[in-house]
């Protein structure tokens, strides 16, 4: 007989926080006019729910969240459980549906006090659609159960869940820590072209940015300071732990989304908001990233081989120097470092991994610098490891995403600015940017230019925006950065 698994890992929700269901059910499970009714009524509500827009969307999507509390008590039947999780996220969802079997369909809505968002619907390989168009009406007399998830899964599964589910929500707990004063590492970052980024948003009251790389906060705290609503992106934990505490003062005009500003849409949608009126993403590491040892991004100070801005990301520099293929070794060390001595370097480091593994950061620089003796002031390493940290994070697919889901977050008239501090980042912005801006392209075998489909904006800055004497004297890290802004149409 088929039964419902719901669960439920526990986890206390935060008072007023956010709350995530999981829905777990085997195939079959749901009488198909019961499913139908929650199918529709559930598209009619998102519809609703994205005709709210951002404003009055307090009010409005509180009714629908309830609308669709009720909806899900009523069509998916008693027994099943709220699952609390305060931190359980999409990606979370995802690596249990994958876990899961393919007949089992896990639906994952988050609640929050203001809105009710469908997170992912997933079932196996399958859409739900053709799971719906398989459940029939066969089922009356379902026994229907509630059986904690982790039932669902085998012992091992089960433990790894569990220890996933608490990671992550130590860190979420770390996050919402901002009045922990003994436990804040301290977050010395000096904002680069902090007023000409700014100002390029045109910040006011009523005025909605997001700044996609948040960081210390630098760039969000003056834009606060404007009157505007922030919405600031962070993958990395400490990041966003330094500018809550920093921005503490601007209350509910400061929101911070952990994720990776690849999901920038996603991430804003999920969390009920459609259109912005500026983005700014200020592309890179931060100065604690790379002063801080035990993250491993620096070739200068003994520290695990790790360069992951987020720590949870599953692969480290480690991973890459230990596993990878000589020929991708090198190829990265080329493509994202530039580095004229890359196969030398990725040969060095294929024979002395065959001794032992590779895994700090100074151990890794005495490699390549045995390789490459040091010429001139820069250090053999800088390249190679700009390289494998552009890899580890991929940062250039990460902006990639960005550029192409940006403009479609902006209103009319809303602004995009970009700050680059290198070759390969500029590069990928200046092309996007061109592209989108002209009216018109040609080609040698057309007769004549022909409207550019993609066209969506204007350029604010033709030439891009470079640091004045001033900051340079004061901050040499601002010599290579590039600010770039365009408008939407
Ligand atoms: C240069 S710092 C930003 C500094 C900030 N503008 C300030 O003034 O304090 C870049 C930040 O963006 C974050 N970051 C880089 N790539 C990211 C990505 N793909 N998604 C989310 N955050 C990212 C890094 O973790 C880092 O904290």
């Amino acid at each position: 007989m088929s039964k419902v698994a719901t669960q439920s890992h526990a986890a206390a929700s935060p008072p007023g926080g956010t709350c995530y269901k999981v829905l777990v059910w085997e195939d079959g499970a749901l009488p198909a006019e019961q499913l139908e009714a929650w199918q529709t009524a559930r598209r009619d509500l998102l519809a609703r729910m994205r005709d709210a827009g951002i404003k009055g969307a307090r009010g409005t999507l509180a009714k629908l969240g309830d609308a669709l509390r009720e909806l899900s008590a009523e069509c998916i039947a008693k027994p099943l459980d709220t699952c609390a999780a305060a931190s359980l996220s999409l990606t979370r969802v995802g690596a249990l549906a994958a876990k899961l079997q393919r007949e089992e369909a896990v639906l994952a809505y988050r609640l929050t006090p203001c809105s009710a968002t469908i997170l992912a619907e997933l079932v196996g390989e399958e859409g739900i659609d053709t799971l719906v168009n398989r459940w029939t009406a066969s089922t009356p007399e379902l026994q229907w159960c509630a059986t904690p998830l982790v039932e669902a899964l085998s012992p091992a599964e089960a433990a790894e869940w569990q220890e996933s589910c608490r990671a992550e929500q130590n860190e979420a707990g770390a996050d919402t820590e901002s009045d922990d004063e003994g436990a804040a590492t301290p977050f010395h970052h000096v904002t680069v072209l902090r007023a000409e980024a700014v100002e390029a948003l045109q910040p006011a009251v009523g005025r909605v940015l997001v700044d996609a790389t948040l960081g210390g906060g630098g760039h969000s705290e003056l834009m606060l300071e404007q009157g505007a609503t922030v919405w600031g992106i962070d993958q990395d934990p400490a990041a966003r732990k330094a500018a809550r505490k920093r921005l503490a003062a601007y209350g509910e005009r400061l929101h911070i989304v952990a994720g990776n500003f690849r999901n920038a849409a996603t991430l804003l949608r999920e969390a009920g908001l459609d259109a912005v009126d500026g983005i700014l993403a200020d592309i890179g590491i931060s100065s604690p990233q790379v002063d801080q040892a035990e993250r491993g991004f620096s070739f200068l100070a003994e520290g695990p081989l790790d360069m992951r801005m987020n720590p949870a990301a599953p692969r480290s520099a480690a991973d890459i120097v230990n596993t990878a293929a000589e020929s991708e070794l090198a190829d990265i060390l080329w493509q994202y470092g530039e580095e004229r001595a890359s196969r030398a370097i990725a040969r060095r480091i294929v024979q002395e991994r065959a001794k032992a593994p590779i895994t700090t950061t100074t151990q890794l620089a005495d490699i390549i610098a045995s390789v490459l003796p040091r010429k001139g002031k820069q250090h053999p390493a800088t390249r190679s490891f700009q390289a494998l940290r552009i890899a580890v994070n991929d940062e250039l697919g990460a902006l990639d995403a960005l550029l192409e889901s940006g403009l479609g977050l902006l209103k009319s008239g809303g602004r995009f600015a970009i700050i680059t501090f290198h070759s390969l980042e500029d590069r990928a912005v200046k092309r996007y940017f061109d592209r989108v801006t002209r009216p018109e392209i040609d080609r040698p075998e057309w007769p004549a230019p022909r409207p550019n489909p993609e066209y969506a904006a204007r350029l604010v800055t033709r030439k891009p925006i470079v640091a004045g004497e001033a900051e340079l004297a004061a901050n040499p890290r601002a010599r290579s950065a590039k600010l770039r802004v365009i408008e939407k149409l």
